[in-house]
């Protein structure tokens, strides 16, 4: 007996699921009525659903909170987003609204900064972080920034020579700075030490002769990020431990230290299989740190997390007519969409990041091992490997004419898409950026759409480009 895609789904994940249900053979997200969007603006589009952000802030905040009360634990929490995820200013309001503080990680972040300053979305007590390499640009825009009395700014220091560049400024009051702890990466990387922050020696010894001394320099936090994510595997805890005793050995030096940065890497749903048990993983961060500060007599400090995909990854889909069938031999079918992968979901085919997949219509058909293929012509515009059993399935239509095309979305794709491609600008084979859609809640909390930004105009890309008359 052959079943259709709607009962493929249902006897292999549990469906339906947060943020996916169906409702007449139509797929909803979020409760939005994707099919109603699609007749409304078409396709190719994406969609940026501003009350994930929201939740995601508020989940991790009680999780936290939740941890802290039974830990008795006496430091604080500090939700930062990170903006290099992504920088658009609808998702960092939204963000601001939840009352979050920032992390920054090059010059222009600066003058985003001001800009939210400017539009009344941030205000000068805002604690923000800046983390990243510092150049002398955006050393002189963070200095600008405590001038103007952003009071609460901590500079991340990624390297020594960042110091030697601080004290060049010759600074007339004590300024808040921070230490990132360089993390020995995982067995199969291509190199043993991350190039970003700094080895555990020489961070003890900048302690010891330049920052310990400096009275106009005030070590406030130690930071780390493992890139590969916070996962409950002994890579993950081994880096944390470490990080945490490093945190331990200086603050027991320096008692101004106050703050523990443990970076972003919080999953995100990238498959209906998904499982992750983030109340298990806080418990365990807000556990391994109360007991190893009440075993070296320190007090526990105020955590930070940096939270970028998990804040807004969830928020975001994209999604595709698919234009054509393509039988290429006896058992590979192609459906190809009306837009690049490579230029729109980037991650896809750079590092193999994957995402939820699902039809928007066409539910009740029988489905199909199929390849998805994009409109460049380049041979790695495609995506092909899923869940299920490393194939995608998917409904099949009939494109002769007169029925919908076949609509398909790849979801959870808020965060890095955009930073990394670019939105806007010149790409593969000049196939423009998509429509871009954004859902909110009303204050009645009825959902709201408008067009942030229609598809990119050929002028656009002509005069970006020298075509100018
Ligand atoms: C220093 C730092 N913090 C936070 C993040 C955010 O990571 P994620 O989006 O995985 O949460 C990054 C990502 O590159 C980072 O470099």
């Amino acid at each position: 007996m052959k079943n259709n895609y709607k009962e493929l789904i249902e006897q292999t994940y549990n469906f339906p699921q947060e943020g996916f249900d169906l409702q007449k053979d139509r797929l909803h997200f979020n409760g939005i009525d994707l099919k109603k969007i699609l007749d409304n603006y078409r396709t190719p589009l994406r969609i940026s659903y501003l009350p994930k952000i929201r939740e995601q802030i508020q989940k991790a905040r009680n999780l936290f909170y939740q941890a802290f009360k039974k830990y008795d634990y006496a430091g604080s929490y500090e939700y930062c987003y990170c903006t290099k995820c992504c920088h658009f200013s609808y998702v960092i309001k939204t963000a601001l609204k939840e009352s979050v503080s920032l992390e920054t990680s090059s010059s222009y972040d600066i003058d985003l900064i001001l800009k939210l300053y400017e539009h009344g979305a941030l205000s000068k007590d805002a604690t923000i972080l800046h983390n990243g390499i510092k150049t002398e640009e955006y050393l002189e825009k963070i200095r600008l920034l405590q001038n103007l009395d952003f009071e609460r700014t901590v500079i991340i220091l990624d390297s020594v020579q960042e110091l030697e560049r601080i004290n060049n400024q010759k600074l007339e009051k004590p300024i808040k700075i921070g230490l990132r702890l360089s993390i020995d990466e995982e067995p199969q990387a291509a190199y043993y030490t991350s190039r970003l922050g700094i080895n555990k020696q020489e961070l003890l010894k900048l302690v010891k002769d330049k920052i310990q001394t400096n009275e106009f320099l005030e070590l406030h936090m130690i930071h780390f990020f493992v890139d590969s994510g916070i996962n409950d595997n002994l890579y993950y805890w081994g880096e944390f431990k470490k990080a945490l005793q490093l945190y331990i050995q200086i603050k027991q030096l320096v008692p101004s230290l106050q703050a523990l940065n443990i970076g972003g890497g919080f999953p995100i749903r990238n498959s209906l299989g998904f499982e992750y048990d983030y109340e298990y993983v806080v418990d365990e961060i807000v556990r391994n740190i109360k007991e190893a500060c009440v075993q070296a007599c320190v007090s526990e400090p105020d955590i930070y997390t940096e939270f970028g995909k998990y804040t807004v990854g969830e928020s975001g889909a994209v999604i595709f007519s698919v234009i054509e069938q393509k039988q290429q031999n006896g058992t590979e079918l192609w459906y190809i969409i009306d837009n690049s992968l490579m230029n729109t979901i980037p991650d896809s085919w750079s590092i193999n990041e994957k995402f939820i997949l699902l039809p928007i219509n066409k539910w009740e058909n029988d489905y199909k091992r199929i390849h998805i293929g994009g409109i460049s012509c380049d041979n790695s515009d495609y995506y092909n490997s899923e869940q299920l059993n490393q194939q995608i399935l998917l409904p099949t239509f009939d494109d002769k004419g007169g029925e919908d095309p076949l609509y398909i979305g790849f979801f959870h794709t808020g965060a890095y898409q955009e930073a990394i491609s670019g939105y806007g600008g010149i790409k593969h084979c000049l196939i423009p950026s998509p429509r871009q859609i954004v859902v909110d809640k009303d204050e009645h909390g009825n959902l709201i759409d408008y067009l942030y930004c229609d598809e990119q105009s050929v002028s656009n890309m002509l005069s970006i480009l020298g075509y100018d008359d």
